[in-house]
């Protein structure tokens, strides 16, 4: 056997996690800045008093998880008055499934299976923050699952309206949107006490992409796995991607490319091949979690000339193959734009009076396929 052969129990991957989605990274650079912000936002809670509220904004696999999970990590070193709980909205969608996920936080276990009332919930965990002195920060990551059904204005009117009532009470909020602004009209109740400072999650440059994931590279293959030319031909395809969780998982797809060819090194064909399924890997990821009928919806919109149509006809449409109420139909266009598969937008006050255009965010193609499969 030629020696440039992988025998086949070997392997290009030193250390195959460094390559997956939810991987905290040791080195967290070019976010400098963010950090800086993030950590005066949480400086009042260290003394004792709450935080200041945050919003990180930015596109997808801009660093905004990341940094605050790396946030979390320092604070949780430092002290143990100051309790952060970490939520992911797309799996904790309620106040009452958030809630319990910090009672766990709190306590190390889950709340009673059986079930107990939100205001025994609540009362438990407000009891028990009282009588150790500690300020409560919670990240709702990806928010904008919560603003279906307004669940966000509960959530945010319990987390920092409460020590109202209850004056031990001290808790501040940390959202990440993965969009440039936040375009959601919260409650006047809660915009009120919410007003947090906005950190903004810049795309990253190439020479930051290319810094970044030569150091995944490194730690994730063998050496020699890598040349310098095909790295930088996974940086262009990032670079134009604009997300640099696709540059991450292309370094996995191609590796695993070589590996298939058992050789002992990730060649530009292996690279260019895994690029057709990387670069959709949020269009993927995304149509995978979707209901039926989500994926109708999503088709119907996809089929629509230049996948785009006003709101009025969709629902028609939508209405006379599933026989669905608007409401159902509307919040499942909701879930669809917190996605980012669709984006709404409203024409100006014309002759019509304004009207709703609803848009896919992506090639119709690439979407109509998917959602067949
Ligand atoms: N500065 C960085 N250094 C090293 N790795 C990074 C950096 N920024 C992001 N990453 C990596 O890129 C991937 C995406 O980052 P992250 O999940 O933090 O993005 P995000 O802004 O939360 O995206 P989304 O809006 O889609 O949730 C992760 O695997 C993370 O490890
Ligand atoms: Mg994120």
């Amino acid at each position: 056997m030629k020696d440039d052969m992988l025998l086949w129990d070997e392997t290009l991957f030193k250390d195959p996690e460094v390559f997956e989605l939810d991987y905290v990274p040791e080195h967290f650079d070019h976010r400098e800045a963010q950090m800086k912000s993030l950590r005066f936002c949480v400086r009042p809670a260290i003394r004792g008093a709450r935080p200041v509220n945050a919003l990180c904004l930015g596109p997808p696999g801009t660093g905004k998880t990341t940094a605050i999970i790396k946030l979390f990590e320092e604070i949780e070193k430092h002290t143990r008055s100051v309790i952060t709980v970490h939520i992911n909205c797309q799996i904790d969608g309620t106040r009452y499934s958030i809630f319990s996920r910090i009672y766990k936080k709190i306590f190390g276990v889950a709340p009673p299976s059986s079930g107990i009332s939100f205001k025994r919930l609540f009362d438990k965990i407000a009891n028990e923050l009282a009588s150790r002195e500690a300020v409560l920060i919670v990240a709702l990551d990806d928010v904008s699952y919560l603003f279906p059904e307004k669940e966000i204005d509960q959530i945010l009117y319990t987390l920092l309206r409460s020590h109202e009532s209850l004056p031990g009470f001290r808790a501040g909020v940390m959202a990440a949107h993965s969009e440039p602004s936040m375009k959601y009209i919260l409650d006047p109740r809660v915009e009120s006490v919410f007003r947090p400072e906005e950190i903004l999650f810049p795309p990253y440059k190439r020479d930051e992409i290319f810094a970044i994931l030569s150091r995944r590279a490194q730690l994730g293959f063998y050496p020699g796995v890598l040349s310098q030319d095909v790295l930088d031909l996974v940086v262009d395809l990032t670079t134009e991607s604009g997300d640099l969780r696709v540059g991450i998982d292309l370094l996995k797809r191609a590796g695993m490319e070589a590996e298939r060819r058992a050789s002992r090194s990730i060649s530009e064909e292996d690279v260019r091949r895994a690029f057709s399924s990387s670069r959709f890997l949020h269009i993927e990821h995304a149509i995978r979690s979707l209901s039926g009928d989500e994926r109708t919806l999503l088709r119907i919109i996809a089929e629509q000339p230049g996948g785009k149509a006003q709101s009025g006809e969709l629902y028609r449409t939508y209405h006379g193959i599933t026989q669905a109420g608007y409401t159902k139909f509307y919040e499942i266009l909701k879930r669809l734009e917190a996605l980012r598969l669709v984006e709404t937008s409203f024409t100006g006050p014309g002759m019509r009076g304004r009207s709703r255009i609803i848009r896919l965010r992506c090639d119709p193609a690439e979407v109509i396929t998917r959602v067949k499969e």
